[in-house]
């Protein structure tokens, strides 16, 4: 089969890395992709939203499955439009409809859906403009620090987490005078939770669902999770206190009443769930739901997943997914994320990367890199993630760091303690 993967971040060329293992996978085009999916497929210029270039290169192709990396395309409604389309309708699209996409496209969304089917999460509210002083009263009943959430998508930048009142009136009054625009004409506001955050992910034909490892981002820039949140500097897999009866109790909890209640609600949802979970001291609950597979997360996820991610996306798509189990490696795997020197601040593009490492038990996934004149150079903040297998995750934090010692180009930054805080 032909498969089409959308996207061009550090999450797709472990996608396509993974995909293009399978037996089933004839070829794999990645649209519009970047230096690190071209080693793996052939990457097409076409703009991961440009619905209807990307339809005429499917029919063209014949193209059999189309798997969707980032959250725009869904919730500009990708699967509708295919599914829609007279001539493209038996193309297996890997990924929610854009009612289901709203998962992670609104809070409030989310936030309703976890409220009418039960699902542990943190109390909340929503407020638009027109009930700014509702919205302060609902702050003064909450304990600090105070969390405020941008209803729309915000490029990850919509949470904004303060400790006292007055900041939080003036996030408040900013966020709904249109600091992000749309996306903040209304505004969740939501108690604070502690404990230790997981990634836990799952696959759903829209009855049955299967967990793939589930696995730990590390978003600050500084080592001991300091300073400014990045896109993501690394991540582990598996996750120390997710054992197996912790797992039990996600699923019971969160997986299937969530499966459920989009089957009950008939939203249409056919792809993979990303619930990002905290550890409270009452058990697991949902910060948030993507629509999409987590990064850097699937850059250890990917190296953890024995199952064909070909043959587990054909079940999803004809809707046999209880005829699949998942095979989970015994290894660890943890993610080293080389960056720009200044990121997530202002970064220098365009410098040469002289040395790649070839990792003997492990992969190189490009994220922010592009070839110029034949040579290799930086082309974004997060440029390169050395992810490693081990037999536990010191072992394997060791060789993703050995990895990350060999990039070699002017200013490269990265983590050592990933995965150490576990
Ligand atoms: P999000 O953009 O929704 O992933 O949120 C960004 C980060 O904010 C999360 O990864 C958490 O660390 C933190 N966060 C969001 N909501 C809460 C909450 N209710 N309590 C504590 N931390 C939160
Ligand atoms: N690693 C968090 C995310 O992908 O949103």
């Amino acid at each position: 089969m032909k498969i089409l993967l959308l996207g061009s971040g550090g999450r797709e060329p472990a996608l396509a890395w993974k995909l293009a293992q399978s037996p089933k996978c004839e070829t794999l085009y990645i649209a519009p992709g970047n230096a690190g999916t071209a080693q793996v497929g052939q990457n097409v210029s076409i703009k991961a939203d440009d619905f209807e270039t990307l339809a005429d290169f499917v029919e063209n192709e014949g193209v059999g499955m189309v798997v969707v990396g980032p959250e725009d395309p869904l919730v500009k409604g990708i699967v509708d439009y295919f599914s829609n389309h007279e001539k493209l309708r038996h193309v297996k699209v890997i990924g929610p409809s854009a009612e289901g996409a709203q998962l992670e496209g609104s809070k409030d969304f989310a936030k309703g859906f976890m409220k009418r089917h039960g699902i542990p999460t943190a109390a909340y509210e929503t407020f638009d403009a027109d009930h700014i002083d509702e919205a302060k009263h609902f702050l003064s009943t909450l304990k600090p620090p105070y969390v405020l959430k941008a209803d729309g998508l915000c490029a990850g930048k919509g949470v904004i987490i303060v400790n006292t009142l007055e900041e939080a009136h003036k996030e408040l009054e900013d966020m709904l005078g249109g600091m992000f625009g749309q996306a903040s004409a209304r505004v969740v506001i939501e108690e604070f939770m502690t404990g230790i955050e997981c990634s836990v992910f799952a696959m759903t034909d829209g009855r049955h669902y299967c967990i793939l490892p589930e696995a730990k981002d590390y978003k600050r820039i500084g080592e001991g999770d300091k300073g400014l949140n990045t896109g993501g500097m690394g991540s582990v897999s598996p996750v120390p206190f997710a054992t197996p009866e912790w797992m039990k109790r996600v699923e019971d909890t969160i997986v299937r009443p969530t499966v459920e209640g989009l089957a009950e609600e008939g939203i249409d949802y056919k792809g993979f769930i990303f619930f990002g979970l905290i550890n409270t001291p009452q058990g697991p609950k949902v910060i948030e739901y993507n629509c999409r597979m987590g990064d850097p997360e699937t850059e250890t996820v990917m190296l953890r997943l024995k199952t064909d991610l070909v043959e587990l996306c054909e079940a999803v798509a004809d809707g046999k997914l209880d005829k699949c189990g998942v095979e989970q490696d015994e290894r660890a795997a943890v993610c080293v994320m080389c960056v720009s020197g200044g990121y997530p601040g202002a970064y220098a593009k365009g410098v040469e990367i002289t040395a790649v490492p070839v990792m003997a038990d492990g992969v190189v996934f490009h994220a922010g890199t592009a070839m110029a004149d034949g040579r290799l150079v930086t082309a974004g903040g997060r440029v390169m993630a050395c992810s490693a297998y081990g037999r536990d995750k010191a072992e394997a934090l060791a060789a993703a760091m050995k990895g990350a010692e060999t990039v070699a180009f002017e200013g490269k930054y990265f983590r050592r303690d990933i995965g150490a805080d576990l």
